[in-house]
């Protein structure tokens, strides 16, 4: 797929009491194969925008492209097919489902995503051996360390062969040793497979293995890949 284009994004939260203007004219041109970091202080808009441009959520105004097509007119139902077939997510907390194997974490993309043709147990098992926990694949997410339950959640998120893979704050609860091994594995497998990778993080570790680093504050851009 092509290109990524953000453009004059803006969300504003409405509250009883208050607004608040979490994303204030977000533009960020995210070429296909991008290695991207959103770094900022903690509320300077990182998850806002990580979930706009997954289709968790809705931006007050602005446009998010995915080549020619604009997700933000898209309606709830669009979304999720849009999003089922082209976004992977990596969570902060891993974000397993806990009754399924690491093999059937796996293949849960698959099982919602009737336009892919492929064996699934081919690419559940390619999968799982680029992340390394091939031998693991009959454990429950409870029987694993945080280390190997996020090389589960990143395996999880490319086994579609999504164009972009989100991961907010995907180091968060791993020690550095860790933390590290997450990363040469995405690094990787962008790499390999092309797929675009946008982090949001406080952590210098994914900064220093980002191509490029986009710094929020208060809902701005203040330097990165501004277009
Ligand atoms: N559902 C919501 N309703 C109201 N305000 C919200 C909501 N979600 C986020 N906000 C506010 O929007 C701003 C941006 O929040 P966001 O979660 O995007 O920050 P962040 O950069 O991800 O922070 P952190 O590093 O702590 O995760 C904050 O001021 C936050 O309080
Ligand atoms: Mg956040």
């Amino acid at each position: 797929m092509a290109e990524i284009r953000i453009e004059n994004l803006h969300k504003t939260y409405k509250t009883e009491s208050q607004s608040v203007n979490a994303l204030r004219g977000i533009d960020i041109s995210i070429p296909q194969g991008s290695f991207l970091s959103v770094a900022g202080p903690s509320g300077s808009g990182k998850t806002t925008l990580l979930n706009i441009i997954g289709c968790l959520d809705k931006p007050t105004s602005g446009s998010v492209f995915f080549g020619d097509e604009n997700i933000v007119p898209m309606n709830d139902g669009q979304l999720t097919v849009f999003r089922n077939r082209h976004i992977g997510f990596v969570f902060q907390d891993f974000n397993l489902i806990p009754v399924l194997t690491v093999y059937e974490n796996v293949e849960f993309p698959l099982a919602i995503n009737p336009f892919i043709k492929e064996k699934h147990e081919n690419l559940i098992m390619k999968m799982l051996e680029m992340v390394g926990i091939a031998d693991l694949k009959k454990r429950f997410p409870s029987e694993l360390s945080g280390g190997q339950k996020q090389r589960v959640a990143i395996a999880r998120a490319l086994v579609k062969n999504p164009s972009l893979v989100l991961a907010d704050e995907p180091t968060a609860n791993l020690d550095s040793e860790n933390a590290k091994n997450i990363m040469e594995i995405m690094k990787r497998m962008n790499a390999e497979l092309k797929t675009s990778f946008l982090f949001s993080t406080h952590d210098k570790l994914v900064m220093d293995y980002a191509s490029n680093i986009v710094r929020l504050r208060d809902g701005m851009i203040i330097s990165g890949a501004v277009e």
